[in-house]
């Protein structure tokens, strides 16, 4: 909703833009004319990088500050123009009066006929387009700030119940971007761990690679089943404990809570940095 209201703002300011530069024309502005294609490619150009980006927010970023800059422009230059009007009879005494003290220019409209000003619509079109943009705007800053139970990675991810993971398994669980991993006895636990698919390293996905063979220098320990980073080669055991590669420490580990009737929820907000005994912290499953 906000992103729809900007570009709305972003439309109504380059009406008025184009409707400034076809006043330019009228009154042989020759300044404004030979200025008005780069000002008009740069203000499309921005919007249309605005609505690419639509999903980062950057399309606010982008296409509010320019369009609101040409709406000002737009408030400025018209504030100094002549007021235009179809005819000297059309205007009442009291305007007639009012423009005369201030020691306005008047001039009068080619199109005589005209209902609506063309500095009424421009003016008109720029305000909006300004209230359409700070509305926005604002949008954006309250959905920002607005707290509300999040769903997926940077909240409560329920992962299952723990009968559907046997022991030894590992489970990518996407929505949180986390492996569920339960651990046998041989393999530190038992019990179940949260490891962060982000490599400490340099943050590439790691993924569980069954076949992958390795001897673990420290153990000795030879077997097939490791995480493995594809970036750099960072070589995680069962628990994410770091074997070998660039990677400073082990996997990451996420808050997991079992409830009585089994139900594993991992609280993806709250991240401990991985270390050699990863295995520790495993939870059990809780005896009812
Ligand atoms: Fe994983 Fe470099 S990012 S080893």
């Amino acid at each position: 909703m906000p992103h729809s209201l900007a570009y709305t703002g972003a439309g109504l300011a380059l009406v008025a833009l184009i409707g400034w530069l076809l006043e330019a024309r009228d009154t042989g502005d020759e300044t404004t004319q030979s200025t008005w294609p780069p000002v008009l490619a740069v203000s499309i150009a921005a919007i249309a990088l605005g609505v690419a980006f639509d999903a980062s927010r950057l399309g606010l970023v982008l296409s509010v500050p320019v369009a609101l800059g040409f709406s000002l422009a737009l408030l400025h230059t018209l504030a100094r123009r002549p007021h235009v009007y179809g005819a000297v009879s059309s205007v009442s005494p009291e305007v007639l009066q009012r423009h005369a003290l201030a020691g306005d220019a008047i001039v009068l409209e080619r199109t005589a006929n005209r209902r609506v000003s063309r500095r009424t619509v421009l003016q008109g079109s720029a305000w909006l387009g300004i209230g359409a943009m700070l509305a926005a705007t604002g949008g954006v800053i309250v959905d920002f700030l607005w707290s509300r139970d999040v769903q997926g990675f940077g909240g409560i991810v329920a992962a299952g119940n723990v009968r559907k993971f046997p022991p030894g398994s590992k489970t990518k669980i996407t929505a949180g971007k986390f492996w569920l991993v339960h651990l046998t006895a041989e393999q530190g636990g038992p019990g179940f761990l949260a490891l962060w698919q982000k490599c400490p390293h340099l943050g590439c996905t790691v993924p569980w690679e069954p076949g992958y063979s390795f001897t673990d220098k420290v153990t000795g320990s030879s077997k097939r089943g490791w995480f493995r980073c594809p970036c750099h080669q960072s070589t995680y055991n069962d628990a994410g404990v770091r074997v070998f590669g660039p990677a400073p420490r082990s996997m990451d580990r996420m808050a997991l809570t079992i409830a009585p009737d089994g139900e594993i929820e991992v609280d993806t907000a709250t991240i401990e940095k991985g270390a050699v005994d990863n295995a520790a912290s495993a939870v059990t499953v809780p005896k009812v």
